[in-house]
């Protein structure tokens, strides 16, 4: 393909490391979607007459049904898929495919097919994230009144609704949709017409183009567009910040689907055998998830580096982006519909939940009823400290704290000071927008609920 100035092949060893064919041949169809829609633009020039459009056309789609056939056999010399290409073209209908490249380089070129393969990968991704968030709101849904025991530094703090536990992930993920969405508008602005670096000397209708791609906007400067990858950035920073947020739900799942938890019980279908304890029902699913997270992480530091020493125009080290890219998509896309089978088919036992919460996570609310009696809250957290200290010197609950112990610390604790001690009661106070009293609850789903619809469309 550049041979014309070469009278050497390249070293055996060059080509093995030059070649992005092994990794790149999945951009087929972008690449051929995107040399398609470049000979309509070049018609629509003057450039290519109709029948010589016609015939690459005709054999661009020779091509992609050899492809999907899974019949395209590749050269010694295909460099990459964009060569692969169109030495295969001009293979099928002579030299007038060798028109197609016309104004275009490669660098044009594989800036466009990987914005095109990209956007629709977010698009796939973000069906499998809603898919998750729907599985997370049904759970939700069923859970409003189910009291589950809050933490903070993994040691009970409060008690909440299990929905609200669950919805919490529901709103790291519509973020993560959302960063997605602005990601794949970042994406589709078209590179196509700007030659290897300056531009392109041919009429072309570069608007056009891009509407026939479905790109929604124009790159403004030729140099910038075949250079930069930050929109692979920001497809690998919102893959590792997804992937930061499941690493975070699995760790709970692990956490509350084993002892002395028990909170929750994954199905059988998703969780896997010990080849030697034939006890075990292992969460490796959600292992995977979490461990697959660093892995992500790792891609986005990485590509980070690959970037931020190049100089101005293109540098072969922008092939290092597909790599990184389609691992990640490939990552989330075999990760989801696992995670949203493990989470639609497991249960929540409420029993367990129940069970794991204790009277001083009522603490707060005893001070909230010192409050309620005019005391100031610093001296309120003070007194149930005392009131603490006084029942685990006793060896007995707050609420077994006899009525004595507690007006020896205060004259505000009065006999209806034990109706505190009420989980449901603590959990329906919270009732502000935002707050874990069922009342709240129901109008996060119903905002989970516009969020998904919004996006059903
Ligand atoms: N395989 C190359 C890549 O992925 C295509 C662009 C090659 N351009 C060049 N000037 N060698 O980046």
């Amino acid at each position: 393909m550049w041979s014309g100035r070469y009278e050497a092949a390249a070293a055996e060893s060059v080509r093995r490391l030059n070649d992005s064919l092994p990794f790149d041949k999945r951009l087929y169809a972008s690449d051929i979607a995107c040399s398609l829609a470049y000979a309509q633009a070049l018609h629509r020039a003057g450039i290519l007459s109709d029948a010589e459009l016609s015939a690459i056309a005709d054999g661009l789609a020779r091509v992609r049904a050899e492809f999907d056939a899974g019949a395209f056999v590749f050269a010694a010399g295909d460099e990459d898929i964009h060569t692969a290409v169109e030495r295969r073209l001009i293979e099928l209908i002579g030299a007038v495919g060798g028109k197609l490249h016309t104004g275009r380089s490669r660098n044009d070129q594989v800036a466009t097919d990987t914005r095109h393969w990209q956007a629709q990968a977010i698009s796939r991704i973000i069906g499998w994230l809603t898919a998750l968030q729907r599985a997370l709101l049904e759970q939700a849904k069923q859970h409003v009144e189910t009291l589950m025991c809050g933490y903070t530094h993994l040691r009970a703090a409060q008690p909440i609704s299990a929905a609200h536990w669950l919805l919490s992930y529901f709103w790291m993920l519509s973020r993560d949709v959302r960063r997605f969405e602005l990601t794949r508008e970042a994406t589709l602005v078209l590179p196509l017409g700007s030659g290897a670096l300056a531009g392109t000397p041919y009429p072309i209708d570069r608007e056009a183009l891009a509407e026939s791609l479905g790109f929604l906007d124009l790159s403004p400067n030729s140099l910038d567009a075949v250079s930069d990858r930050d929109f692979v950035v920001g497809f690998l920073y919102a893959a590792a910040l997804t992937m930061t947020h499941l690493s975070r739900f699995a760790e709970d799942v692990i956490l509350f689907s084993a002892p002395p938890f028990n909170f929750i019980q994954l199905d059988e279908r998703y969780t896997t055998g010990s080849s030697l304890m034939p006890q075990k029902q292992n969460p490796d699913v959600l292992e995977l998830t979490r461990g697959k997270a660093g892995r992500l992480i790792g891609h986005l530091t990485g590509f980070f580096g690959t970037l931020k020493g190049l100089p101005t125009g293109y540098n072969k080290d922008l092939q290092e982006d597909k790599e990184p890219l389609f691992d990640a998509a490939d990552t989330l896309e075999a990760l989801l519909p696992a995670l949203i089978g493990a989470v639609e088919t497991m249960r929540l036992n409420p029993e367990a939940m129940r069970a794991a919460l204790d009277e001083s996570m009522l603490a707060t609310d005893l001070a909230d009823y010192l409050v309620a009696r005019g005391v100031p809250f610093r001296e309120a957290h003070g007194l149930v400290g005392a009131a603490v200290r006084a029942a685990q010197a006793q060896g007995v609950t707050l609420s077994a704290l006899p009525l004595q112990s507690y007006q020896a610390i205060s004259a505000h604790f009065q006999p209806d000071l034990y109706e505190v001690f009420d989980f449901a009661a603590s959990v329906a106070k919270r009732k502000a927008f935002g707050g874990t009293a069922p009342e709240a609850v129901r109008l996060q789903i119903a905002r989970a609920e516009s969020f998904l619809g919004e996006r059903r469309a």
